[in-house]
This record gives C-alpha cells, sequence and structure tokens, in this order.
C-alpha cells in the first residue's frame, strides 16, 4: 500500500522536478555576492523567503534564493529563479504568481498562495536594488491595482503601509486611506487583502 504522502502527491512532474532539484539557491559556501536582497514572509510562519540579485545593464545577471517555505514555494521561487534571470528589471517586476504557476503545469489550488513568495520578494530585492542607488522606481505604480475605487486606494499602497508599520491595524489602514468610506464594497476584500500582507511580511 502507498504511503499517504506519496498518495497525496499531487503536484505536476515540473514541481516535482523543481522542488527535488531546485535552481538557483543560494549556497552561502558559494563566491557569490548580491547586488540587492528582498526579504518577505516571516520564519515563524515558517514561509520566510529571500531573494538576492546581482545586475549588469538593467538586466538580472543571476539570482539566488533561500526559503523555509514548503514545497510549492520551493518549486515556484526554484521556476521564478529561472524565469528571471536574464530579465530586465520592468520586466522581472511584471512577473506574477500565474506566469510561474502555469509554468509550472499548475498548483493545487489550496497551494497557490505559496507561489506570491518568490515574486514578492524578487520585487523586494529590485526596488532595494532602485532605492540603494537613488534610482526611481517607476515600477511599483506601473503594476498597482486600484482596490477601492471611490478613494483610489491601490494593493501597493497597503502593501508599503503594511511593509513600514505605518499601517498596523486595518482601523489604522482606514484612517490613512479612507478605504471603504465611499460604497463600501472594497471592505471585505482589502480587510482580506490586509490580512494577507501582514502575513507576507512577518506583521502577524
Ligand atoms: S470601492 Fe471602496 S468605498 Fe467604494
Amino acid at each position: 500500500m502507498k504511503s499517504s504522502f506519496l498518495m497525496d502527491w499531487v503536484y505536476t512532474d515540473t514541481v516535482k522536478d523543481h522542488f527535488m532539484n531546485p535552481r538557483n539557491i543560494w549556497d552561502k559556501n558559494e563566491d557569490w555576492e548580491p547586488d540587492a536582497v528582498g526579504e518577505v514572509g516571516s520564519l515563524a510562519c515558517g514561509d520566510q523567503m529571500r531573494v538576492g540579485i546581482r545586475v549588469k545593464d538593467g538586466k538580472i545577471e543571476s539570482l539566488r534564493w533561500l526559503t523555509y517555505g514548503c514545497a510549492s514555494a520551493i518549486a515556484s521561487t526554484s521556476m521564478m529563479s529561472e524565469i528571471a534571470t536574464g530579465m530586465t528589471l520592468e520586466e522581472a517586476y511584471k512577473i506574477t504568481p500565474e506566469v510561474i504557476t502555469n509554468a509550472l503545469g499548475g498548483l493545487p489550488e489550496h497551494k497557490f498562495h505559496c507561489s506570491v513568495l518568490g515574486d514578492k520578494a524578487l520585487r523586494a530585492a529590485i526596488d532595494n536594488y532602485l532605492e540603494e542607488r537613488g534610482l526611481p522606481n517607476p515600477y511599483k505604480d506601473a503594476i498597482a491595482r486600484v482596490l477601492c475605487e471611490c478613494r483610489g486606494v491601490t494593493d501597493q499602497m497597503i502593501e508599503e503601509l503594511v511593509r513600514t508599520d505605518k499601517a498596523k491595524t486595518i482601523e489604522e489602514l482606514r484612517e490613512l486611506t479612507g478605504f471603504g468610506t465611499g460604497c463600501g464594497k472594497c471592505v471585505h476584500m482589502i480587510t482580506e487583502f490586509f490580512e494577507e500582507m501582514r502575513h507576507i511580511h512577518g506583521k502577524s
């Protein structure tokens, strides 16, 4: 009789391959220094993700990553590292979880959230790279999605307020942005998104 582990193994061959043979893992013994690092998640939740990038001529020359996440997070970040290497910073910034998941041939529905960690850490690394060099960051606003139409509140605004600890509670977020004070239809979605961002940035 098969073990429950094997019976529960519902991942595609590509996911299994990237999980068993992850690409571009950050080996501290390797002589490799990043130009910038991005980190999301928290050790307490067991899903911390760190991505380092080296940039040459505006492109990601090489990328390394480390995670304490699950099989899906490992496979997703491994795939992301292959997709992002060689891309311009702008192209890499626009990699979405959907792009990674499709390249993996899909992930179980309940595992989809694991795939956001790698691309978020990559964006954090690009943010840091630009910030440390005093360069403009036009990419953040370009990928922003409006979540509250009445007050023009975007996902990027909320994420930044969470990341910088300016909004530690949903009430603080409402005070700072005014979300939900128009028609109110965004309240549920933004509350869920806020909690997700707190989790991803290790604030809860
Ligand atoms: S969409 Fe947010 S209050 Fe109307």
